[in-house]
C-alpha cells in the first residue's frame, strides 16, 4: 500500500493518518473514483433572496418588507411591559401609587440625590397635567408633607393666590403686593449678594458686581421692552446698555471706588437719566448734555411709564418686607396684579 496514489505524502515529507495506519497494517477504505459521465443530481442548489424562480414556486417580486408599528406612549408599555426605571426608596413623604410596581410612592427630592445608590440626580420636579387634573392639589399636598422631613416651603409668586390657606395653616402671612397696598419690592436690591462685600479684594468685588449688574441690566431690558410702540416692542440696544449700566455705577457707587455700595430704585434711575450729570454724559461718550438727552428719550420715556404707570406702588421703591427664611413657608401673593394686565408679566 505504501506509495499508493491515493495515501498522498505530506509536502514536508510526514505521513498522513491513512498512510500511517496503512505502514501499520489497516487499510482504510478509499474514496471511490469519480465515475465519467454519471455525475449524481446536485441535492441543495443556491435560491435567491425571493425564491426558485419556477413556475407555482412561491416566488415574490418584492422582498417581504419589515413590518412597522405606530403607537402612543399609552400603548407601548404593551410591547415592551417590562421596561421600567428602577424604583425609588421609601423615604420622605407619602404621596401615592407607583403605577409601575403597585407599590406606594414617597417623594424626598434633596434625600434622593444626596444618597449615591438612588438613581437621581436632580432635585427639582415638573408637574404636568391637563388644567383640572389635580396638579396644584398635588403640589399643595407634597409641600404640606414634606415640611414633616425639614423642608421648608418658598413660592415665589403665587398668581391665584392659592398658597394663602397654607400660609395661614403655618399661621404664617403671606406678602401681597398690589396698588393701595403697603408693600414693595425692589428689583434693584442687591439680596444676598451685598454681604461681605467690604471684605473682597478688587478681583472678587469686580466678579461679583460683573453678576449684580448683569441681572440688573437684564431686568431693565425686559421692563422697557415690555412697553410698546404700535405693535413693536420698545428697543433696549447696546447704547441703552450701556447708558444703563453707567448709570446704576453712579447711583450705587460703584463708578466712585466706594467700599460701601447704595442700594438704588427704579424711579432713582430714570431721574439721573432724565438729569444727567457730566460725568455720566462723558462716561457714555454723548458730545453734550443735549446729545444726551436726545439720543435717551426713547429709554427714559419707557422707564418713566414704568413709574408713573404700572409699576406705581409696586416696585418702585426700597423692599419693605422681610422674608423669614427659618419660618415654615413664605409666599408672594400676586393675584392683585391681575387687573393690571401684561405689563408686570417681567416682573412675576
Ligand atoms: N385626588 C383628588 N381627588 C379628588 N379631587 C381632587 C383631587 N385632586 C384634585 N382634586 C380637585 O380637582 C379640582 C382641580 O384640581 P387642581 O389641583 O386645581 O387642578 P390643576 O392645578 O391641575 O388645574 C379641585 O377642585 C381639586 O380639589
Ligand atoms: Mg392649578
Amino acid at each position: 500500500m505504501s506509495g499508493s496514489p491515493r495515501t498522498p505524502r505530506r509536502p514536508n515529507g510526514g505521513r498522513t493518518v491513512s498512510r500511517l495506519l496503512a505502514d501499520f497494517g489497516h487499510d482504510l477504505p478509499c474514496v471511490p473514483p469519480v465515475q465519467q459521465g454519471a455525475r449524481e443530481a446536485r441535492l441543495f442548489r443556491h435560491a435567491s433572496r425571493r425564491g426558485p424562480r419556477r413556475a407555482g414556486g412561491g416566488w415574490a417580486p418584492a422582498p417581504a418588507p419589515v413590518s412597522a408599528w405606530r403607537m402612543t406612549s399609552d400603548q407601548a408599555p404593551v410591547l415592551w411591559p417590562f421596561i421600567s426605571t428602577p424604583g425609588l426608596p421609601p423615604t420622605g413623604a407619602q404621596m401615592g401609587i407607583d403605577m409601575l410596581s403597585g407599590g406606594a410612592f414617597y417623594a424626598d427630592p434633596n434625600g434622593w440625590i444626596l444618597d449615591d445608590d438612588v438613581p437621581v440626580t436632580n432635585p427639582n420636579i415638573f408637574s404636568f397635567g391637563k388644567p383640572g387634573r389635580g396638579k396644584s392639589a398635588t403640589t399643595k399636598a407634597f409641600c404640606l408633607r414634606m415640611t414633616d422631613f425639614g423642608y421648608r416651603i418658598l413660592v415665589l409668586g403665587d398668581p391665584k393666590d392659592e398658597y394663602e390657606g397654607l400660609c395661614r395653616f403655618f399661621g404664617v402671612e403671606p406678602f401681597a403686593i398690589g396698588h393701595g397696598l403697603p408693600t414693595r419690592i425692589n428689583p434693584l436690591a442687591f439680596g444676598p449678594l451685598l454681604q461681605g462685600w467690604e471684605q473682597l479684594d478688587a478681583a472678587q468685588a469686580q466678579g461679583r458686581a460683573a453678576v449684580v449688574f448683569g441681572r440688573w441690566l437684564t431686568l431693565v431690558r425686559g421692563l422697557v421692552g415690555s412697553q410698546r410702540i404700535g405693535e413693536e416692542r420698545v428697543p433696549f440696544g447696546p447704547t441703552d446698555e450701556v447708558v444703563v449700566k453707567a448709570a446704576l455705577q453712579t447711583l450705587t457707587g460703584y463708578a466712585h471706588g466706594q467700599s460701601q455700595l447704595t442700594e438704588t430704585t427704579i424711579p432713582a434711575l430714570w431721574h439721573l437719566l432724565d438729569n444727567p450729570t457730566g460725568d455720566l454724559v462723558a462716561k457714555c461718550r454723548y458730545a453734550g448734555e443735549r446729545h444726551f438727552l436726545d439720543d435717551t428719550r426713547l429709554l427714559r420715556d419707557a422707564l418713566g411709564q414704568l413709574v408713573g404707570g404700572a409699576l406705581a406702588g409696586l416696585f418702585d421703591d426700597h423692599t419693605t418686607i422681610d422674608v423669614d427664611w427659618s419660618a415654615p413657608i413664605q409666599s408672594l401673593s400676586l393675584s392683585r396684579l391681575e387687573a393690571l394686565g401684561d405689563e408686570q408679566s417681567g416682573s412675576r
